[in-house]
């Protein structure tokens, strides 16, 4: 029993149930943890409790002579292999194990492996380390300080802390354009550093065989081929032995995306003691120390006419990146795409200034439940233009309107220039007014700020730009950004579809199957998804910022097109007609004015084993490697209604209303799903999430008790609605939506408690906008002369 629909005949925009839920439910999934080898051994970690300082030595003694220790591994060992650093995927480096230096807290120092997990542990606690302190860098602005410590002494060109400047769009014309301004509207705002945390945190299973020299590592990976090539350049092992097999995988957000330390030691004590490692992450390692997300700080003002036209902004974004730079962007730029950040405004000036520091934090930046970097450019550009509508005294919504991209401006190239590919915004905000009931909700604020109460109402129009990418503009490490499927029809008319993307919950087990169901009309059923084996999938970049659609499922789409053309040549030899006087209708070939004289695509699978014509290849099969010919670019339009109590800054949410236009929507519940998810996602960060740093750089926010996860209690219920606006360049019009809602939404909730607060003078809160927070600037603001 799959649960899977199929009584109806179109495969596209149906709300299929999840083919991978069922071994989920009954406990049947397949994570890192439930792989055990025979011989296996268990890794654990030793991590720095400080964020800098200088390491004299490492006592391993006592540790190895525990009994049911295995080894101990040091960056000494490491470096002997030339493994003690390693490249990061935005073509850094970083440590595997410390040699020299510590340069953030939870920073990986050496690697016990022993017949259990709790030996391994234990086995930390005796490994004396002499560590020297020295002073912390926890800011950006400190970093680029002429006095600071130069954090990469070890990098031989590296005299201070800067990591990259990066422009984008036209220093000049914006000049021109902020000179002839009537007002300019400015906005300094932090978007704090936060985590993924997904619910399963890193780990993998590394699996040397000494026989053949077959690697094999099972691991927690959203990128498995991309990192199969890493692991061979950095080890020198010869590619074609080296399997990564991505299981189920309990969340991503992004923070699967780089490669970890205890990936490369696990496969390393592997390689040197002939056994399987296995390598489980605790939860504060994976807080402290793997990707974070985020941590802008972005400086920026709107230029307009007095009648409320945009006609310039500029933008500088200075970037906290830890210790390393290690975000995993596509390698042109530098700080992302967060040059997006004119948003869904037709702005005909635009200038961003971006710079990247090096801190004692751990590295990050992933893409968390977003394409690169968009959520803060979406952030930044939603809280400016709800600033400007304050500051010229018009509504918040009508602004937005007014200075929208029109739809017939589309295909759009904006002044940092990207080309969004379609979009249609006005519909979107509309019906997001009328679903939360905005002329009547204004009036009710009215009502209730002469009761002393204080209703806010928040919105945000936001683009996202998805689907990495055209190979001329994208690449990682150097690796072009494409995606592949190659989908196999068996005898029977069933079909396997593998691909280079790698689902972390998403559904596209289910979804890539509809994609095939609606090209051939082989059932979705009948239609297995396999991804996650480099073995036996065709190479591809893998799954974070959304891409998937957008690429691997352009990629079906292609492929089931070739397997048609195919099918068609069959068809043809059956019903002993020319190809030309065939027609296709879902799922048959029939020959045109004669309906009955037809062949199924199961009939032609059989054939094309059993009766294929002479001089033609036996199968039914094909692969495409899908280069988009350029990104996709969603969009919507959220509403928040929040209340605010004075006495306490607590702020309730209302109501959520989420209009989202992804293009043509595959499976309506995964997709709606996915908005959930975002929206969660992004009231966590508004209203509770941060990871902060004390001056000596020890982390606060490595627990479930300091780095606070939205339950069902606190999240608010959600009202979805919809626009279709598909996009031209993808075979089915499908945009991606994975990370729309946390991009788009953040904005809406703060602009929601700004909106209550604006008349008392609060001007604006970084996020997150705890309670305390709140109470605070409302207690400011009416202590301020005037408040
Ligand atoms: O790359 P990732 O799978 O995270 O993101 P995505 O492709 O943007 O969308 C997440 C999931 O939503 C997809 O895997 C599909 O299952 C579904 N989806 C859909 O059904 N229709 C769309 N137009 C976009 C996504």
């Amino acid at each position: 029993m799959t649960g899977v629909e199929t009584e109806h005949k179109g495969w596209l925009g149906r709300s299929v149930k999840r083919k991978e839920d069922a071994r989920f439910i009954v406990g049947r999934g397949n994570y890192i943890e439930d792989i055990v080898l025979p011989r296996m051994l268990h890794m654990a970690i030793l991590r720095s409790p400080y964020a800098h300082a200088k390491i004299n030595s490492i006592d391993t003694s006592a540790a190895t002579e525990l009994p049911g220790v295995v080894a101990v591994v040091t960056g000494e060992l490491l470096a002997e292999h030339k493994l003690a650093w390693m490249p990061t995927l935005s073509g850094d480096t970083q440590a595997v194990l410390a040699t020299d230096k510590v340069r953030m807290q939870g920073q990986e120092i050496a690697c016990v492996i022993a017949e259990d997990r709790y030996i391994a542990h234990d086995a930390l606690e005796l490994i004396e380390v002499d560590y020297e302190p020295l002073p912390a860098v926890i800011s950006p602005q400190a970093a680029l300080d002429p006095t600071a410590p130069v954090i990469r002494d070890d990098k031989e060109d590296q005299t201070d802390n800067k990591i990259y400047h990066w422009e984008a769009g036209d220093a000049e014309a914006t000049e021109k354009a902020f000179a002839e301004a009537d007002k300019v509207v400015r906005l300094v705002t932090h978007y704090p550093r936060c985590h993924p945390a997904p619910l399963e945190c890193c780990g993998c299973v590394a699996d040397v065989n000494p026989a053949t020299g077959k690697v094999t590592i099972h691991m927690t990976s959203q990128a498995p081929h991309a990192h199969r090539t890493v692991f061979a350049l950095v080890t020198g092992l010869p590619e074609q032995d080296i399997q990564i097999i991505s299981p189920d995988i309990g969340g991503g957000f992004g923070n699967k995306v780089p490669i970890y330390p205890g990936y490369v030691v696990a496969t390393a004590a592997s390689l040197l003691l002939g056994r399987p490692v296995k390598w489980i992450e605790d939860r504060t390692g994976n807080l402290i120390s793997t990707g974070f997300a985020r941590d802008f700080y972005m400086d920026g003002e709107l230029a307009l006419k007095q009648d409320g036209t945009m006609t310039g902004l500029r933008v500088k974004m200075l970037s906290d990146q830890g210790y390393a730079y290690a975000d995993a962007q596509p390698s042109k730029f530098k700080a992302g795409l967060f040059h997006i950040v004119t948003g869904s405004y037709d702005i005909p000036a635009a200038h961003v200034v971006t710079e990247g520091a090096y801190t004692n934090k751990a590295p990050g930046g992933v893409a968390y439940r977003c394409s690169f970097r968009v959520t803060e450019a979406s952030f930044f550009i939603e809280r400016l233009v709800q600033t400007a509508a304050y500051e010229l005294g018009v509504d918040p919504a009508e602004l937005r309107r007014q200075n929208f991209i029109p739809a017939d401006k589309f295909p759009y190239t904006s002044a940092t220039g990207f080309e969004y590919d379609s979009g249609n915004y006005e519909p979107a905000l509309d019906q997001a007014l009328e679903r939360v009931g905005y002329k009547k909700l204004r009036e009710e604020q009215k009502r209730a700020r002469k009761e002393g109460r204080l209703i806010g109402i928040g919105l945000a129009s936001f683009t996202e730009v998805v689907g990495a990418g055209p190979s001329r503009q994208f690449d990682i490490l150097g690796i072009k950004m494409f995606d592949s499927a190659e989908l196999r029809v068996h005898p029977t008319g069933k079909a396997i579809l593998k691909l280079g993307v790698k689902s972390q919950g998403q559904g596209h087990e289910t979804t890539f199957a509809q994609i095939v169901a609606h090209e051939l009309g082989i059932p979705a059923e009948d239609v297995t998804v396999r991804e996650g084996d480099t073995d036996n999938t065709p190479y591809g970049l893998g799954t974070y910022a959304s891409r998937s659609t957008p690429t691997a499922g352009a990629a079906t789409s292609v492929a089931a097109r070739k397997v048609r053309d195919k099918a068609k040549k069959l068809a043809a030899h059956l019903l002993e007609a020319a190809e030309d006087d065939l027609e296709w209708e879902t799922g048959k070939f029939f020959v045109k004015g004669a309906p009955d004289r037809a062949k199924t695509i199961q009939e032609i699978a059989f054939a094309a084993y059993t009766d294929h014509p002479e001089g033609m290849e036996a199968g039914l099969e094909a692969v495409n490697y899908y280069n988009p010919p350029n990104m996709t670019y969603p969009f919507g339009s959220y509403a928040v209604v929040v209340e605010v109590d004075r006495g306490t800054g607590q702020w309730d949410v209302k109501k959520v209303v989420a209009v989202d236009d992804c293009g043509t929507r595959i499976n309506p519940m995964i997709v709606e799903g996915q908005i959930m998810g975002g929206l969660t996602e992004g009231y966590a960060m508004a209203a509770m999430q941060l990871i902060t740093f004390d001056e000596e750089g020890n982390c606060i926010g490595s627990n479930f008790t300091d780095y606070l996860l939205p339950t069902s209690w606190e999240t608010p219920s959600f009202e979805l609605g919809e626009t279709t606006t598909p996009s031209p360049h993808h075979p089915i019009g499908a945009k991606g939506v994975g990370e729309s809602a946390t991009v788009g939404s953040p904005a809406a909730y703060v602009n929601a408690v700004i909106d209550a607060l604006w008349h008392l003078g609060v001007k604006n809160i970084d996020m997150p906008l705890t309670s305390a927070k709140v109470w605070e600037a409302i207690q400011a603001a009416e202590a301020a002369p005037g408040g």
